[in-house]
């Protein structure tokens, strides 16, 4: 494989790599002056984050780790959707590995169930963090995550080039961060298509409380439609969504 030092992204990302870091999110925020299309990949990460406060554990050499900086043309209240592009991103780039990927609301990409990605979304008062972490030649997993998380050679058996991954990443990330905008019907129909959550019923946590029901779909604003035994209720940001039936 090719040094990564020596990669050529596609634009407008500009990739820097370093060999260890705390997080590759936490980084960037303690940067100043962040430029949309800046890339940070961290071969090893010593204290990678996941949503909730929750680490991330991923194995030098076998996880890709990055944050990119974006700096989107629409109004805050949108940024989360970076979460849905970011997770459609990732799928194109699996795809074009073969395989089948399915977005589970509002961000993680799972293949056959089980965990293949996470991503966390930051903003500063300038710019939002797209942080991605992915398991590409991951052989097993261990405690918890095992039958919980998978990997690209788990999946198929092949080894990926990270590189070559990356770059695919990259190019689809770029379009589909351009279509968070007013209505994104594109950005939807990529997510509603690969949906995990669809007709399953799933347990909802939210800042206030549980919440049970099957999920109907994803609504014109980016939120998981449940039906309850209240009626339908939409959610914009749930803290947990674990699949509990059929
Ligand atoms: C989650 O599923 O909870 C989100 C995980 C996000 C992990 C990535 S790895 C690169 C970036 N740096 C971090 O510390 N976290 C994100």
């Amino acid at each position: 494989m090719m040094r990564w030092e020596d990669l050529e992204v596609p634009s407008p990302w500009r990739l820097e790599v370093v060999d260890q870091l705390d997080s590759t999110n936490e980084e960037l925020k303690r940067r100043a002056d962040l430029q949309h299309g800046e890339v940070l990949l961290a071969k090893r990460q010593t204290a990678g984050k996941g949503r909730r406060g929750a680490a991330w554990h991923a194995v030098p050499g076998e996880s890709l780790t990055f944050s990119a900086v974006v700096r989107p043309a629409v109004p805050r209240m949108s940024w989360s959707r970076l979460a849905l592009a970011a997770g459609v991103a990732v799928a194109e780039a699996l795809e074009e590995i073969r395989l089948r990927p399915q977005i589970k609301w509002p961000n993680d990409v799972l293949i056959h169930g089980r965990k293949i990605c996470g991503i966390l979304v930051e903003a500063t008062p300038e710019v939002a963090i797209v942080g991605i972490g992915v398991n590409l030649g991951n052989q097993g997993f261990r405690d918890e995550l095992d039958g919980v998380a998978t990997s690209v050679f788990l999946e198929n058996g092949e080894e990926v080039d990270s590189a070559e991954f990356l770059v695919a990443l990259l190019a689809s990330l770029h379009r589909w961060s351009d279509e968070i905008g007013e209505g994104f019907p594109s950005l939807l129909e990529q997510v509603r298509m690969r949906c995990a959550l669809t007709g399953r019923r799933v347990s909802l946590k939210t800042v206030d409380g549980g919440q049970q029901g099957v999920v109907e779909g994803i609504s014109d604003r980016g939120e998981l439609l449940l039906e309850t035994l209240t009626g339908r209720h939409a959610y914009l940001q749930a803290d947990e969504v674990r699949v509990v039936g059929p």
